[in-house]
């Protein structure tokens, strides 16, 4: 059977910054408490679209394969904040890369979109349906957070992270793959003001989350989902190089490692910088950890996500003989002038005029 390997990988983060002290600046909440309850310092904030910041880390993960837009025959966007409904936001990235040999779609599976994309191109590859593929975890979360929730309002923020996928020469890329969802659960994590169900009841997007449900079935399926996909790879934990998980938050991530009796060491995290992107995590962490260093040539990378829907998933993929980018893209988005702070401010504005 092929396996998936990753060959490219990039990602695009938004200059605006919005601090804790911007968010206790317009809520009832201080640096302490965000900082001691979720490890998040600060976050991005994106003033365009989505889509612009999937085509930004797309061109880098294109250019650190060494391939052309043309090369690609699929484009799989993993994202829960698209540009629109209709089309997917990964037509307006096939457009703006000039992937013109691709397929393209959106697929929502929540802050685990990134490892059910992973899953897709992992079987597209194995039927030989596909040989290249662009997978891209993107979104554009703040224009959808409730600034008067103050319990979600300071987890979330923007971003786009994206690896290519070929065909493995040898014994490297995906080994195990595991995804599973739970619907009945659907209520406490989802958001409101899109969508047909809202047809007639006009309401301002927001989104809506019973923390604390969210993080008791957090560390417990992302400890099974990883336990399972070592044991499918026919691993045990010291053979893992390094744990890249979905960024939600730090004492989720410490609660994952020591129910794994996995060292500390070996769990990337960014959180602090970036906030939970949602299926932009785990790439934006991924492209981070090999420029850091932190992913290393044949090297066993475990990957671990949990999201709305419920959805959760792991992974383990092996890595190839490379950890260096074989080209470099100056794709960047449009400058702005304004802070994540004013960008806010906006939002929170347009929404009171709305109500
Ligand atoms: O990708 C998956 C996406 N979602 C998640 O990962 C979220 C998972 N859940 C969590 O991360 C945590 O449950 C939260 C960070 C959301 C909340 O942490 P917690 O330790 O579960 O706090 P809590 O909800 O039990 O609230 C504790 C207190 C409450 O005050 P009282 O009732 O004890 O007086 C809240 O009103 O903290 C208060 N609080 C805040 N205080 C200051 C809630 N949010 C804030 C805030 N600033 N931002």
């Amino acid at each position: 059977m092929r396996r998936a390997s990753i060959t490219g990988w990039g990602r695009c983060t938004p200059e605006p910054v919005l601090t804790n002290e911007d968010l206790a600046s317009v809520m009832d909440t201080s640096d302490e408490w965000i900082t001691s309850r979720s490890g998040i310092k600060e976050r991005r904030v994106s003033h365009t679209d989505n889509s612009d910041m999937a085509t930004v880390a797309g061109a880098h993960a294109l250019a650190a394969a060494g391939l052309e837009a043309a090369d690609i025959d699929y484009v799989i966007l993993a994202t829960c904040t698209p540009d629109r409904q209709i089309p997917a936001a990964a037509c307006y990235v096939q457009a703006k890369l000039g992937t013109v040999n691709a397929a393209a779609v959106d697929l929502n599976a929540g802050c685990t979109g990134f490892i059910y994309g992973l899953s897709m191109a992992q079987g597209l590859i194995a039927t030989g349906a596909a040989d290249r593929i662009l997978l891209i975890g993107s979104e554009r979360i703040t224009p959808y957070l409730d600034f008067e929730e103050r319990s979600t309002a300071v987890l979330f923020g923007d971003g786009a992270g994206a690896v290519v996928l070929e065909a493995a020469k040898g014994d490297e890329g995906v080994l195990s793959m595991t995804v599973g969802s739970d619907g009945s659960l659907a209520g406490v994590l989802t958001a409101e003001g899109v969508g047909t169900s809202f047809v007639g009841n006009e309401v301002p997007m927001r989104i809506i989350m019973d923390g604390r449900e969210v993080f008791r079935n957090a560390v417990t399926q992302m400890g099974e989902s990883a336990a399972l996909a070592l044991k499918e790879a026919e691993l045990d934990f010291e053979d893992v190089d390094v744990l890249i998980p979905h960024q939600a938050n730090l004492r989720i991530l410490d609660a994952t490692a020591r129910r794994l009796d996995l060292d500390e060491s070996k769990v990337y995290t960014n959180i602090v910088r970036y906030g939970n992107t949602s299926a932009a995590s785990i790439p934006i962490a991924l492209s981070e950890a090999i420029e850091e260093g932190k992913v290393s040539p044949g090297g066993n990378v475990l990957f671990v996500a949990f999201g709305a829907g419920l959805t959760w998933g792991a992974s383990v993929v092996r890595w190839g003989d490379r950890v260096e980018a074989l080209g470099v893209s100056d794709a960047k988005l449009p400058p702005t002038d304004r802070t994540g702070l004013e960008l806010v401010l906006e939002l929170m504005e347009k929404k009171r005029v709305s109500a």
